[in-house]
């Protein structure tokens, strides 16, 4: 044990950070244990990752001191953000910027952030194909993660590009909606173009197989996805898996921005940027190198067979 690596991990409880902390535990032999870090040492889930054997540490973004604390005496991090908790681009940078900071300070080996693109190097604020939101961005949840690669400057770090969940269709409301037709349908402004989606557990299995080849990631932007599909291809998979007709609903992004929900503007963006640049987008998120990092990669056939029961059908 005392000669193990330790990886710390930020949002240990979540999506991301947790499949990292299970990737860890799950491999005794790897040379690595998990340090999980989560503002609630005593909440179900903290205490659920204490059981399988994770170091729980409490620390919190907001107090940039907690996380130089909890990121001392570890080999690595992997670094994320929770745009979708505050919806603040500026607040994600700081978060991005406590977490560099106290990188730096502990003189971590091996930093993981998990990042996006700044779509504004593609879609400059004068572009008046999408509007521009919060006053300088693009796709806010985007752009910060992308600015905020700068302050890992001079940091031994991995940028990880994630991509769309798949778990989506159960936690963030896209999944299949009854339409006024009474028939299931997915809703997507992408047209005839691919979405790269990946289950949300693999980003970890991923980001645990960087750690393992520090050599080979260390300095290099990496991005992954479980498979790129069509939302016509996505919904044949969801009727083939769910037994009953689900329909694809091609909306224009302007269409789909004024949907109202918190977000939606954001969201919309984002969705024409994966079309408009789709093919840089797809280019991107090499699929063999995702399964090349967690050969237990899943296609999306794969994880509805595991996760169909959980997907609401509204
Ligand atoms: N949904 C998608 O398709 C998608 C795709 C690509 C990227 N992303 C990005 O993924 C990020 C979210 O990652 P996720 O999905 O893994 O998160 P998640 O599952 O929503 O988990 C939220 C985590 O945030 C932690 N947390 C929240 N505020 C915190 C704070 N102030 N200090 C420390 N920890 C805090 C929580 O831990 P405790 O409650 O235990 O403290 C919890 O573990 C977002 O920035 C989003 O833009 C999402």
């Amino acid at each position: 044990m005392a000669d193990k690596k330790i990886i710390a991990v930020m949002g240990a409880t979540g999506a991301q950070g947790g499949g990292l902390v299970r990737a860890i535990l799950n491999d005794p032999n790897g040379g690595f244990t998990a340090r999980a870090i989560t503002r609630d040492v005593n909440s179900d889930k903290a205490k659920e990752l204490a059981k399988l054997g994770a170091e729980v540490v409490a620390a919190d973004l907001d107090d940039p001191a907690s996380i130089k604390k909890a990121f001392q005496g570890a080999y690595g991090v992997f670094c994320v953000t929770f745009f979708w908790n505050h919806f603040s681009p500026e607040k994600e940078i700081a978060h991005a910027t406590a977490m560099a900071q106290a990188a730096k300070h502990a003189g971590l080996k091996h930093v993981i952030w998990s990042t996006l693109e700044d779509t504004r190097k593609w879609v400059p604020l004068s572009d008046n194909r999408m509007p521009t939101l919060q006053g300088k961005y693009k796709v806010p949840h985007f752009d910060a993660k992308g600015e905020a690669d700068a302050v890992f400057a001079g940091l031994p770090v991995t940028f990880l590009l994630t991509t769309f969940y798949w778990d989506n269709a159960i936690y963030f409301g896209m999944g299949p909606k009854k339409g006024a037709d009474g028939k299931f349908a997915i809703t997507f402004p992408m047209g005839d173009k691919k979405i790269v989606g990946i289950a949300a557990g693999d980003i970890g299995k991923c980001a645990y197989g960087i750690f393992k080849n520090p050599s080979q990631w260390i300095g290099k932007t990496v991005g992954i996805a479980g498979e790129h599909l069509t939302g016509a291809q996505m919904a044949a998979a969801l009727t083939k898996a769910l037994g009953q007709e689900i329909r694809y609903n091609a909306v224009p992004p302007e269409v789909y921005r004024n949907f109202g929900f918190p977000g939606a503007r954001d969201l919309g963006n984002m969705f024409q940027f994966y079309q408009d640049f789709d093919e840089y987008f797809c280019g991107a998120r090499n699929l063999d190198v995702a399964r090349a990092l967690n050969p237990a990669l899943q296609t999306f056939d794969s994880w509805l067979a595991q996760n169909k029961t959980r997907i609401p059908l509204e």
